[in-house]
């Protein structure tokens, strides 16, 4: 039976190998971590990630042929196959400290392999890393020099949180890069071979190492980039009446654009998208290619920039100040169907509004009061830095409440936010939310899901991005 181990257990080692186990009946995957209470979670009815159809794929394998453990060595050094799937955040201090790619943790787990290995393997990068990591990390593998074989190939994983057990099932496809000799290509085939029992073969694609490395940063640049370009677009259109679905709509019909990944929206979030493009853009420079550098570090200022024109939005609709107001934050997760916070464009909304002195009532289904405490405690990109988080400030969460009801975080507020575009915050009750609030009373709508013309029946004043400007918000513009 081949054996795989997984070093890893977070939002893509833990799904990724539910799936392997669950398709390869003959395969017996362990998914190890250092977090003692990640793994017990994992062991556990209640999983420590929320992702739809998840709990039933593990259920179908667990201790069967899927296994969690905190005995990290024992299972590496026992595998054929050690995928790493450990996190790759950005580096918050030194050399190329907000930019590039942190890979403290890539190599303890490197160093951990080639010392306990006993027989050789495959080393499979399922994290994202930096185009040519496979070269250090093959250094770093056969630096005991003790006669076992390496062969390190790259496998990265396209999942987005929220589908990942559907994107795991039915992957547009599966990339596998390795070393052009005899021994890289068994390699790629051995995993190859894993994948072909439930990916069509024609989905299973083979490169080089760094074609496949750089696929992986290219990818989240390209699908940024879109929503960056239809979050530009957004502010045009609220300046000449233009409606942003639309356009969006209009230039989606166009079979060579297409139509996915052109919703407006307050700006991306979650864990890779800004990670993997402030790496590629520090790659470029350290190639001696600022050019390039520039043309992609636009993708997160524009990012940045919609985040910001939104609480500029808020505050000025509001007379120009929010000091002292209630505003309840609907949505908290970084997209809807997950509870995954990593850099959430809530967290720059919420901070953006409290600078304004406005006290927060927030609710999302899937985030606890914790999570987001901690959350707004938090410095930029320390959220994969867990030695570097700030003890709490209490100033600060004397402006926030959180709560388990949008009725509840609604209730004598005088503005809501929509920041996730969770289902159920379409079919809320928004005649009953309208009466029990302060007037006016206002809507911004950050994802597009509410029907604007029917909240302005109501009597609300409404704020949806990239939509006809309510002559209210019009008339109360700052410059944007
Ligand atoms: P995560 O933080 O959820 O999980 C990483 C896990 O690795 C943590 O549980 C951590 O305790 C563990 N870990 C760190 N060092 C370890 C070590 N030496 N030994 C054992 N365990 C160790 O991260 P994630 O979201 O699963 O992302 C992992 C990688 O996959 C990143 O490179 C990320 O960019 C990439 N990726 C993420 C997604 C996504 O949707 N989250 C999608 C595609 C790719
Ligand atoms: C992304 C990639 O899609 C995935 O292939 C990769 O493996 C990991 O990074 P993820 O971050 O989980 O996945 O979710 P995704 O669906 O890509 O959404 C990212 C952010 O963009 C979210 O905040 C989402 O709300 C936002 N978004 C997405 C938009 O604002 N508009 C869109 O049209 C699409």
């Amino acid at each position: 039976m081949v054996k795989i181990c997984c070093i890893g257990a977070g939002y893509v080692g833990g799904p990724t190998m539910a799936m392997i186990a669950l398709k390869c009946p003959d395969i017996q995957v362990v998914v190890v971590d250092i977090s003692k209470p990640r793994i017990a979670a994992w062991n556990s009815d209640e999983l420590p990630i929320y992702e739809p159809g998840l709990d039933e794929v593990v259920k179908a394998c667990r201790d069967k042929n899927l296994f969690f453990s905190t005995e990290v060595e024992k299972h590496v050094a026992e595998a054929d196959i050690v995928f790493v799937s450990v996190n790759t955040p950005t580096k918050t201090r030194g050399l190329g400290a907000g930019k590039a790619a942190d890979l403290t943790y890539w190599e303890s787990a490197a160093r951990m392999i080639a010392d306990v290995s006993k027989s050789d393997k495959i080393v499979v990068e399922k994290s994202t890393v930096p185009v040519k990591t496979a070269e250090a990390i093959e250094k770093i593998l056969t630096h005991n020099n003790n006669g076992i074989h390496f062969q390190i190939l790259s496998n990265p994983e396209f999942l987005a949180e929220g589908t990942a057990i559907e994107d795991l099932a039915k992957p547009d496809r599966v990339l596998i890069g390795g070393r052009e000799t005899p021994e890289g290509q068994k390699a790629v085939a051995a995993l190859k071979a894993v994948y072909a029992h439930w990916v069509p073969e024609d989905r299973i694609l083979t490169t080089n190492l760094w074609s496949a490395e750089l696929s992986k940063l290219a990818a989240n640049a390209f699908l940024a980039q879109r929503i960056s370009s239809i979050n530009a677009m957004s502010a045009l259109c609220e300046s000449t009446g233009a409606n942003v679905s639309e356009v969006a709509y209009a230039v989606g019909k166009d079979s060579r654009i297409g139509p996915k990944f052109l919703n407006a929206s307050v700006g991306f979030g979650g864990s890779c998208f800004q990670k993997d493009i402030l790496n590629l853009v520090y790659i470029c420079e350290c190639n001696g290619l600022p050019d390039v550098a520039h043309y992609w570090k636009q993708v997160v200022q524009i990012n940045d920039y919609q985040k910001t024109r939104f609480v500029k939005r808020v505050v000025s609709s509001m007379f120009n100040t929010v000091s002292g107001k209630k505003i309840a934050i609907l949505g908290f997760a970084f997209k809807k169907d997950t509870g995954d916070t990593r850099e959430t464009p809530a967290i720059d909304v919420c901070h953006g509004l409290l600078g304004d002195k406005a006290l927060l009532s927030i609710y999302d289904p899937q985030v606890t009061e914790d999570q987001i405490k901690r959350d707004l405690a938090m410095n930029k990109f320390d959220w994969d830095h867990p030695q570097h988080l700030q003890p709490q400030s209490p100033t600060a969460f004397k402006q926030v409440s959180v709560v388990w009801d949008a009725y509840e975080a609604t209730k004598d507020a005088h503005g809501v936010c929509i920041i996730t575009e969770w289902e159920e915050f379409k079919k809320l009750d928004y005649q009953r939310i309208y009466d029990n609030m302060q007037k006016p009373a206002f809507i911004f709508d950050g994802r597009n899901v509410l029907n604007v013309q029917a909240l302005r029946t109501i009597g609300f004043i409404v704020y949806s991005i990239g939509k006809p400007l309510d002559p209210w918000v019009k008339d109360l513009q700052v410059s944007i």
